[in-house]
């Protein structure tokens, strides 16, 4: 089995360039099947969830290819209606995105429930309230799902009872070919909506988002389009939880801070010197960060998807801290992970209780993409070696992560293999 072994206990010292965001390579890519025609993609990042995205799309008649490091051409053109690669969607949520694509495509979509990171029931009811409103049927079954529009998709008014990105995606990718102006209430904002929305409008589409309401007016074709993805903010926020738990002085390039902000004046709080120019930003940690409690919320504000790294950052604190999990509330598998480290740490109900622990290194296993993340961060900042099993699920999220810890000065290393 891969794995990782991390020597922790250094500071991080460097520059790293931050990749394309995973969150919405994955969409776009899905959106693909919208334009029969070339799409160039640019900053893509090469995660296995993309890698995996392409595999289905080209099983089932796309062509597409890598033409350089990050940079993706796909012409969709020669795909038909039947979806395959059904091994492929079963392991990834991000494949739930083919039912609006293909609905808006082809009227009608077949396919497998799709999988994803193992931290509890992710529901899809309010993605099929909307496929209902715009007009289509549909039918859970045996694992499978259908949709299906016996004529032409109509505009609709959706309001979302719960706020969900995989909903408002999906709802946006069925909505680009209905007659007249389709309205969707409650919607999510992450940035990597927004990415969605540009890449479609830059093909054609008339989307546009007015907080938490998006308008999408139909349009009867898409066109080529050459784009380039925004920068990945839960993998730049991942790397500021590295230093934070090892000192250090690191710099980033190639993001986006606005996407960040919320976050990173959380950072500053606990004592990081955080200073943002243009598209980099600077992250010094000079001594153990003050713990700060918190509470995983839609965008703007904490993102789950940081949940993980920040338990293992709050071990490292002069007081640690509570995460309250309020999107998955059993995503908690990392905690006994952590325990193996000596960390002072408690779940109770959908909250986690941490407390400053003096960690020692341990045998560990990833339980998923963020969850890896965050064990590589406890890792990194615990001296003596740790290892970490199931790799698989740290490279369905961080590009070249091994290339760009060691980078900074962490000692990681990548075993192939079981020794
Ligand atoms: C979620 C995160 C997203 C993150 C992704 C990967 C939020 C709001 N979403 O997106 O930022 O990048 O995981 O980890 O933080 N729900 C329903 N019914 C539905 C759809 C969702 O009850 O039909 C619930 C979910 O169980 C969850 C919440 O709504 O509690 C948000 O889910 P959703 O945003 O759809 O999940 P993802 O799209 O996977």
């Amino acid at each position: 089995m891969d794995h990782l072994i991390i020597d922790g206990g250094c500071a991080l010292n460097g520059e790293i360039n931050i990749g394309g965001m995973k969150n919405s390579a994955l969409p776009i890519i899905f959106a693909t099947l919208l334009i029969e025609e070339e799409c160039i993609i640019y900053n893509v990042p090469i995660v296995s969830d993309v890698i995996n995205s392409v595999e289905i799309l080209k099983k089932m008649g796309a062509s597409a290819e890598f033409v350089d490091k990050n940079t993706l051409k796909i012409n969709t053109k020669s795909v038909g209606n039947e979806i395959r690669g059904y091994d492929l969607i079963s392991k990834m949520r991000a494949s739930s995105y083919l039912m609006g694509a293909m609905l808006a495509r082809f009227g009608e979509a077949r396919l497998p429930m799709p999988g994803g990171c193992n931290f509890g029931v992710r529901p899809i009811e309010q993605h099929l309230k909307g496929f209902s409103l715009l007009g289509a049927d549909t039918n859970e079954e045996n694992d499978f799902i259908e949709i299906k529009a016996s004529k032409k998709l109509k505009s609709a008014k959706i309001v979302l009872d719960k706020i969900s990105v995989g909903a408002t995606i999906n709802i946006v990718l069925a909505s680009i070919f209905t007659e007249g102006v389709t309205v969707i209430e409650n919607v999510a904002i992450e940035p990597h909506v927004d990415d969605l929305i540009c890449f479609l409008n830059i093909a054609g589409a008339k989307i546009i988002r007015v907080g938490r309401k998006i308008y999408s007016e139909g349009v009867n074709k898409l066109h080529s389009v050459q784009y380039k993805i925004f920068p990945d903010m839960i993998e730049s926020l991942t790397y500021m939880t590295f230093v934070g738990a090892c000192t250090g002085d690191i710099n980033l390039t190639g993001i986006n801070f606005e996407h960040i902000r919320y976050v990173t004046s959380l950072f500053s709080k606990m004592g990081f010197q955080i200073d943002s120019f243009y598209d980099e930003v600077r992250v010094k940690v000079k001594k153990k960060p003050l713990g700060i409690s918190v509470e995983t919320e839609p965008y703007p504000y904490f993102p789950t998807d940081l949940h993980p790294q920040f338990a293992s950052l709050l071990c490292f604190t002069t007081n640690g801290g509570i995460i309250k999990e309020n999107i998955f509330p059993t995503r908690f598998a990392y905690v006994n992970e952590l325990i193996k480290m000596g960390a002072n740490i408690k779940n109770i109900n959908n909250s986690v209780y941490i407390y400053p622990s003096a960690l020692q290194g341990a045998c560990l296993d990833a339980t998923d993409l963020r969850a890896g993340a965050g064990l590589v961060c406890a890792a990194l900042g615990t001296e003596g070696k740790s290892r970490i099993n199931n790799v698989n699920y740290i490279v369905r999220g961080y590009e070249n992560l091994v290339g760009k810890v060691s980078s900074i000065g962490g000692k990681i290393k990548l075993i192939k293999g079981d020794n």
